[in-house]
């Protein structure tokens, strides 16, 4: 029984990060699974999030909850992705509570698919190794518009050129803020040519927005979402709280539908159905913290500080690498360091280099060369930067 299954192909940066934890190394770097870590190398437990916690009665039977979520946890966080109050965004935005941002994913790509006998899917190239496998496994056919320029800037002619060639219906994947694995975005311009295209060929934007407040801010970071809501655009939005409120095992996330005229409660049940049958209702404990923080005038602004700490600190590392790597390689254009987003940054890093990294230096990176931004402190920057060198890192 069960005798021809295929092989398990190991999920590249679990992969890797289980490589790193079995690493007995002492001096050893870890950049490549996207995690955000303070100045100390911890994962934060954010103050706000402690206090929610203390507020939140632990004696409480914890009874199942509903099938799309906890209703104050979802008007909250439709509010904090769309901006804007309840009162004006129930009418065209149906938001659910999800399992992770992932889970957001998964739930959106089977509703999509239940609605079209041939869906189809455009996603950037390059983009999160997990996307492919969630929009084939609920049966779409996946293409990819070119992401990146040779020299790092973000490709909107590719982009353009790609969309403009897509049948109608076709979904596109974007990532608002903080493009995973790059770095790169999109301006406001360039938002706003993607989005004239999207209109024109009738195509239906999937926003994956797992890294909200990490870029410019929780408003600035939700721009183009909110863009395409004001143009009366229908789209998806799936959002993580994973990174901004620190609850990676929490599963915390939220998909939301947004139309003109949307019939809210049929979509709705839609939603439901598909999340019954998949795991029933979303767990409890995660979504209580998150709409507690964000229901609280207090904890709210506590968060919103504590959120902008770690997205200073993430800029003030890309600042610091800059500064050190400038010094040994003065002639590299280092400047997309600084350019670049969130917690990633696009190294154009070799296949050799990202071995001998490991090997050697015991610094860790996925292959495609992405180093996640959030691993470097003030203590490891300079391992990091004597590794980079010695490897013979030569950026674009
Ligand atoms: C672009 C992108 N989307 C979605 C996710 C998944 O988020 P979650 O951990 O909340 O499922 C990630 C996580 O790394 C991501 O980078």
């Amino acid at each position: 029984m069960f005798k021809n299954l295929p092989d398990y192909v190991e999920d590249p940066i679990l992969g890797l990060f289980d490589a790193y934890r079995a690493d007995v190394r002492t001096r050893k770097v870890n950049l490549g699974i996207g995690i955000y870590c303070d100045e100390d190398g911890r994962v934060p437990v954010l103050a706000s999030v402690r206090a929610a916690r203390e507020r939140i009665d632990g004696t409480e039977p914890c009874i199942y909850l509903p099938t799309e979520g906890l209703p104050g946890y979802r008007n909250a966080v439709r509010e904090l992705v769309f901006g804007g109050a309840t009162t004006d965004l129930q009418e065209r935005v149906v938001t659910i509570q999800t399992a992770g941002g992932t889970g957001a994913l998964r739930i959106g790509a089977e509703f999509l698919a239940s609605t079209n006998t041939k869906p189809q899917i455009c996603m950037p190239d390059p983009t999160w190794v997990n996307h492919q496998a969630i929009f084939q496994a609920a049966g779409f056919e996946v293409s990819h518009y070119p992401y990146c320029t040779p020299d790092g800037r973000f490709d909107i002619d590719g982009a353009l050129a790609t969309f403009k060639a897509l049948p109608a219906g076709t979904v596109v994947l974007l990532h608002p803020c903080c493009h995973n694995p790059t770095g790169i975005d999109p301006s406001r311009e360039e938002w706003g040519r993607l989005l004239d295209a999207i209109a024109q060929r009738a195509l239906l934007p999937f926003f994956d927005m797992a890294y909200q407040g990490f870029a410019e801010g929780l408003d600035d970071d939700a721009w183009a979402v909110r863009e395409c809501a004001r143009r009366e655009m229908p789209c998806l939005v799936a959002s993580s709280y994973s990174k901004n409120f620190s609850l990676y095992g929490e599963r915390v996330g939220a998909l939301s539908i947004h139309a003109p005229g949307l019939e809210v409660a049929k979509v709705l049940g839609q939603l439901k159905v598909i999340v019954r049958r998949s795991y029933s209702c979303p767990p409890a404990q995660g979504a209580m913290l998150v709409a507690t923080v964000l229901q609280d005038v207090q904890l709210h602004a506590q968060w919103r500080a504590e959120l902008d700490g770690m997205r200073l600190r993430m800029l003030g590392v890309r600042a610091s690498l800059h500064a050190l790597l400038t010094r040994e390689l003065p002639d590299a254009d280092l400047s997309f360091l600084t350019r670049q987003r969130g917690m990633f940054s696009y190294s154009g890093l070799s296949g050799a280099q990202i071995e001998r990294l490991r090997s050697r230096h015991g610094v860790y990176v996925v292959s495609s060369g992405r180093i996640c931004i959030a691993g470097i402190n003030a203590s490891n920057i300079a391992q990091v930067c004597e590794a980079l060198v010695e490897t013979g890192f030569k950026p674009r």
